[in-house]
């Protein structure tokens, strides 16, 4: 597995491998749990060669955010990469990514008002401008990301449409211990207590899901029952529970089409996101 610090060596080593087949890319912040382990299978599946690459990177973070204390361990990512098959990981620090002088963003404008976008203002400008220097950089034909992040996957999407990017965005379901708490990196944060406790998100989905089973249509009060669960946990303090239309986060008044439920809250020093997709033709809607 080739490790490359910058630029100009990456991109050398795409060059050399581009005419063996597909080049997908795994953009990732590091501190690998299974949920990257399974963007990097995926990839392995389906490209002939599998580029990594590990950045934290500061501009989606904001000033009273985690940057400093993100969690980082570069050489057990480093050996969890080698065992998934990657070819390459790309790991530059961050004057390679931002020199002196750097002035150039991305924004996705609408998508990013909403839902994280609201308490998280700037996060979704970092995050498509760096996705879009790792695209100009890798020049993958395939590139994959989490399902758990799904404004995130809508706004790549959407970024990608409407910048008429030559990537493929693959999304990945999310993967989950087994209580149903989603994988994070940001989960080394939960004291004991604080474990048990952010499973109630989880919870508060799958309530969502048997209610929807049942026949209710009302974005309105599915979300008040979220709340409520969500409420009822002291260690847990509720961020949003809401609901859209998929692909265009626009809010809807009666469940049809694809529908997107997603949470977040605070829980300790970790803040925590989740969501279920919900496709309604397939549950019998017309
Ligand atoms: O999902 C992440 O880990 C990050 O937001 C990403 C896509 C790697 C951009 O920094």
């Amino acid at each position: 597995m080739k490790i490359c610090q910058t630029i100009a060596s990456i991109r050398d080593f795409v060059r050399s491998v581009r005419n063996k087949g597909p080049v997908g890319l795994v953009p990732t912040m590091g501190y690998f749990h299974e949920g990257h382990l399974a963007l990097m299978r995926r990839a392995r599946q389906e490209c002939t060669t599998v580029v990594v690459s590990i950045f934290v990177n500061p501009i989606q973070f904001g000033p009273s955010e985690d940057y400093e204390t993100y969690p980082r361990n570069t050489e057990r990512d480093l050996h969890l990469a080698r065992e998934a098959g990657v070819d390459a990981v790309f790991i530059p620090g961050a004057a390679e990514m931002y020199p002196e002088g750097y002035a150039t963003y991305v924004d996705v404008e609408r998508l990013t008002d909403k839902l994280c976008g609201r308490s998280r203002p700037g996060h979704f400008r970092g995050v498509a401008t760096v996705v879009t220097k790792l695209f100009n950089i890798v020049n993958p034909d395939i590139a994959y990301f989490g399902e758990k992040d799904a404004q995130q996957l809508q706004v790549i999407r959407k970024m990608v449409r409407d910048l008429n990017m030559p990537v493929k965005v693959v999304g990945i379901p999310t993967v989950r211990e087994p209580d149903g708490l989603a994988m994070s990196s940001r989960n080394t944060y939960l004291s004991p207590g604080e474990r048990r406790a952010a499973t109630v998100l989880y919870r508060a989905l799958q309530q969502v899901c048997r209610a929807v089973a049942k026949g209710e249509r009302d974005p309105v009060y599915l979300q008040q029952m979220m709340k409520e669960i969500i409420n009822q946990e002291p260690l847990v303090q509720l961020e949003y529970a809401e609901i859209y239309q998929l692909p265009d986060l626009e809010p809807l008044s009666v469940l049809k089409g694809d529908v997107l439920v997603a949470v977040a809250a605070r829980c300790g020093r970790a803040r925590l996101i989740d969501n279920v997709r919900l496709n309604m033709e397939s549950l019998g809607e017309k």
